[in-house]
């Protein structure tokens, strides 16, 4: 007769013959992490002896609730008759029918991977499971990586880097996932040949699928040409043929965005990582250049464990790396992100690096913005010496200075173009509008290699051909819509079919 029955945590005590074979093991982590959570999911199993209940299963999740009386007053048990010479071959049973597959540990993981939750930063910070705590309450050998983390509340005996390799075989959705989990099941593969195969079947058919999303169009203001493809390989553009670049890098560690695939620029594990990927995308730009064209980055600050100083140590990197530095615009973002913090201000603006690839003087044509006047204006002053009168003459224009205030991004640039399209950073028009205007003439060809929700398409309204690239086929395909809708009806679209 089996039956369930809950009983004082108090008065239950482990089989002594359980008790003799019982080790502490990584396990007990898992189940304080889940019991804490979830209660207690499974119930023990317990054989009767002299009117006293006593674990022949469940023994570490027994000692677990013993560490949380007053979440664990009582606990199920399942109530098995059992003469004590049949309860070690009991427990085999139980425990070799309870051996998890492949696809059950990548469930698990999977589930607390969710729980940490994807974004570094903001949740876990929340949960405080960053720094001291989870040290302090789980074991000091818990590094901060989330997949550690999970590596070890599972107890699995694999590494974090070989259980990182494990997910990214789970997470595929393509054809080999379930050959290769199943190879790997039955020890036919190890986890790291699995992932290779996965890797270069993946590789091979994202240039496929890549080759699809290259666009070229052409009407009476410019052309442009989109690549779906990492920015650091342009072969496609020919080298000192670029007057303009405008981008954004994906900030450090601050957003995961689509289809990035595997080391994506930005979750680079240390600032120092971070800025050397920086300047390899920047060498690329700077083979593209005309000796006096510009490049124009927009970067953002990242608060990961304080502040990164992200911005300065571009700027040194880029001049180490031979780029003049022109200067250094601070864009003031009207309605920043509200990210409140303890001990310092909502962050609120960002960094313009403008830095040119030699010493030439670049071109530079001023820009000017609507003065509130709005015409040419006679103004009168008196002296206050001798009453004299003088008059002045005030423009309806004004030069800008570099400090730069726009609002963080129109939401209609997006919706009036396709409504279900969304990106994690899109740039404002204004930003790229001032730049195209103030480094490119009409005719010149400028340059975004991240190109994200297309923001340069402003230049082909102002009569410069525009390239772009970016690794996430749905952004390039939404600024192939963008694009075509700035140049209009009559427009020459050409798409690559793989
Ligand atoms: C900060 S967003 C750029 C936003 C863009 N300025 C806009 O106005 O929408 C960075 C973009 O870089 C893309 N990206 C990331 N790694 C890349 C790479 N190696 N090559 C090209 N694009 C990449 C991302 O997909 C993302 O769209």
């Amino acid at each position: 007769m089996n039956n369930i029955l809950k009983i004082e945590t108090g008065s239950l005590d482990v089989h002594p013959l359980v008790a003799a074979v019982k080790c502490q093991t990584k396990k007990s982590l898992t189940h304080r992490f889940t019991m804490e959570r979830f209660g207690q999911i499974e119930p023990l199993t317990v054989v009767m002896r002299g009117g006293n209940a006593l674990i022949i299963d469940g023994a570490e999740r027994f000692e677990v609730a013993k560490q949380l009386p007053t979440l664990f007053p009582t606990m199920d048990c399942r109530v098995v008759e059992l003469e004590d010479s049949e309860i070690i071959d009991k427990r085999i049973l139980l425990n070799s029918t309870r051996k998890q597959s492949i696809r059950e540990k990548c469930r698990l993981v999977e589930g607390i991977l969710n729980f940490l939750g994807k974004q570094p930063g903001l949740k876990r910070d929340w949960l405080g499971i960053d720094g001291v705590d989870i040290r302090e309450k789980y074991s000091d050998k818990i590094k901060l990586d989330r997949y550690h983390f999970a590596s070890y509340l599972i107890g699995a005996d694999i590494s974090s880097s070989t259980l990182r390799k494990l997910m990214a075989i789970y997470y595929y959705d393509g054809k080999q996932k379930e050959k290769i989990l199943d190879l790997i099941e039955v020890g036919r593969l190890t986890i790291d040949k699995g992932y290779k195969v996965l890797i270069s079947k993946k590789k091979k058919e994202q240039e496929k699928e890549q080759l699809r999303y290259n666009h070229f169009g052409n009407g009476e203001l410019g052309k442009y040409e989109l690549y779906c493809q990492s920015s650091l390989c342009m072969n496609q553009i020919p080298d000192h043929s670029i007057r303009l670049v405008v981008n954004s890098h994906p900030y450090f560690q601050l957003r995961e965005y689509r289809n990035q695939g595997e080391s994506p620029h930005g979750q680079e594990n240390s600032v120092r990582e971070y800025v050397e990927k920086f300047i390899e995308h920047c060498e690329e730009v700077k083979k593209k250049l005309l000796s006096n064209g510009v490049l124009v980055t927009i970067i953002g600050e990242t608060y990961r464990n304080g502040y990164q100083g992200v911005c300065t140590k571009v700027e040194t990197a880029l001049e180490n790396n031979g780029w003049k530095i022109i200067d250094v615009n601070v864009w003031v973002k009207l309605n920043p992100r509200f990210a409140p913090h303890l001990s310092r201000f909502i962050s609120g603006h960002e960094k313009i690096i403008v830095a040119c690839p030699s010493d030439e003087e670049p071109i530079f044509n001023v820009v000017k913005k609507p003065s509130a006047i709005g015409e040419y204006k006679v103004i009168r002053s008196s002296s206050l010496v001798n009453g004299d009168c003088n008059y002045s003459m005030a423009s309806p224009d004004a030069d800008i200075t570099n400090v730069i205030q726009t609002s963080v991004f129109n939401r209609k640039e997006h919706s009036l173009i396709d409504g279900e399209f969304s990106h994690d950073a899109p740039a404002p028009e204004q930003l790229y509008d001032l730049f195209v205007k103030a480094y490119s003439l009409p005719g010149d060809t400028v340059l975004d290699n991240f190109v994200g929700s297309g923001s340069i398409g402003v230049a082909l309204k102002l009569g410069r051909d525009v390239i772009g690239f970016d690794v996430d086929p749905v952004s390039i395909e939404f600024c192939r819509k963008r694009f075509d809708a700035i140049l209009g009806q009559g427009v020459q679209t050409l798409s690559i079919a793989a």
